[in-house]
């Protein structure tokens, strides 16, 4: 893997001191950084529905916030300072991107939300907020003013169309040239303005909150929930209080109630499948003329094949999860199974036909592509 772009530090001194810790300002961090894109790339992505987008316009303290898939039209009228244009998902509709993120494959796949990236021209930005998310801010063209805050005061402006701190102190201040990188930690009040045309990308980690973990295993139980049996009472006595739900009762209910608590395999599924489960919005599109069995596994061999740029393939000791499906190989595919998840490619080579049947399907499904990048 391509070295992660943290200045000094090695990969284990930034998780020890700075990940989900402390900011990292990292100068220079990327000099070389190509840009991945270009403002007019970054409007037609903003018109397509493989992304997700936002338009954020402030006019003083007021903030305007439209959401996508936008029209051209939509950007004809904007005005010259301002706004900025955020488009998500930017990793879907753009291979080229994977190399950026293969930079950052020292943290798992399965905290990787996505890679997004906003256009501002001067004084664009979406004012002073805090997110959940652990995001590297890698700055492309143009600079921008960062302002960060230690404060813990997290109160929201009342009825924004968008998170907007109600007081922001700034404890720090430095403008990022491109190639530059600033580290936030989930809740790090934090605020950046365009000082003149820019291009900012940010690759965001999600971590679930509590809420959403358990509401979602609350729907999965409701879809997999074996619970056999019955209520029984055949040793009844009169009641005198036929009121009263009686201790022999709520045992008897607590008692069924026990098939709501799944076994640790069933946990681990769930785990699995959640943490593999794509945006709402992703879609993916099985080939319209797909080669046949024999030669999807030759091209593999010739031409090696990669995960198509949604697809998330996540594994644990008992099963492979791929795009929310929980998925058991036989011993002789793991190996090459495991490879494609943690490199999201596997070099041209010839592979044992259980790790072909599966890739197979999956390439009908729209999982995989064949071939990978020079
Ligand atoms: C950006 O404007 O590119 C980043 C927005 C943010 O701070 O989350
Ligand atoms: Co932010």
């Amino acid at each position: 893997m391509p070295n992660p772009p943290l200045n000094n530090l090695t990969q284990a001194q930034f998780l020890r001191r700075h990940w989900q810790k402390k900011p990292l300002l990292a100068r220079a961090s990327l000099p070389q950084f190509a840009p991945l894109v270009s403002r007019r790339d970054l409007l037609e992505m903003a018109q397509s529905p493989d992304t997700e987008a936002r338009l954020i316009i402030r006019n003083g303290r007021r903030w305007q916030v439209t959401y996508g898939p936008f029209r051209k039209r939509d950007f004809t009228r904007l005005p010259a300072r301002n706004w900025t244009l955020l488009v998500q998902c930017v990793n879907h509709v753009l291979p080229a991107a994977q190399d950026l993120l293969d930079r950052f494959a020292f943290i798992p796949h399965a905290r990787l939300d996505d890679l997004m990236v906003s256009y501002a021209p001067p004084g664009g930005g979406v004012g002073p907020h805090f997110d959940s998310y652990d995001v590297f801010l890698l700055q492309g063209e143009g600079r921008r003013q960062w302002q960060i805050s230690r404060q813990r005061d997290l109160t929201l402006v009342e009825n924004a169309p968008l998170k907007i701190l109600r007081n922001f102190h700034p404890t720090q201040e430095w403008k990022l040239s491109p190639g530059d990188m600033l580290y936030l930690p989930p809740n790090c009040a934090h605020d950046g303005i365009a000082l003149e045309e820019c291009i900012t990308y940010s690759v965001g980690f999600r971590a679930p909150s509590a809420q959403e973990l358990c509401s979602r295993f609350l729907d999965y139980l409701q879809d997999n929930l074996q619970a056999p049996g019955r209520y029984t009472d055949p040793h009844l006595k009169p009641a005198r209080q036929p009121g009263r739900i009686d201790r022999h009762m709520v045992q008897g209910m607590m008692r069924l109630l026990r098939h709501a608590q799944p076994d640790r395999a069933g946990m681990l599924r769930f785990i699995g499948e959640d943490l593999s489960t794509p945006k709402p919005h992703v879609v993916f599109t099985p080939p319209q003329r797909p080669q046949t069995a024999a030669r999807f596994a030759l091209s593999a061999a010739r031409r090696g094949l990669r995960l198509a740029p949604q697809s998330i393939l996540l594994y644990d000791d008992r099963a492979f999860y791929v795009n929310g499906e929980h998925c058991m190989l036989p011993a002789a595919a793991r190996p090459a199974i495991r490879r494609l998840a943690d490199r999201r490619r596997l070099a041209p080579a010839s592979l044992p036909k259980a790790a072909l049947e599966t890739l197979y399907m999956w390439y009908r499904s729209g999982y995989l592509e064949p071939g990978i990048p020079e």
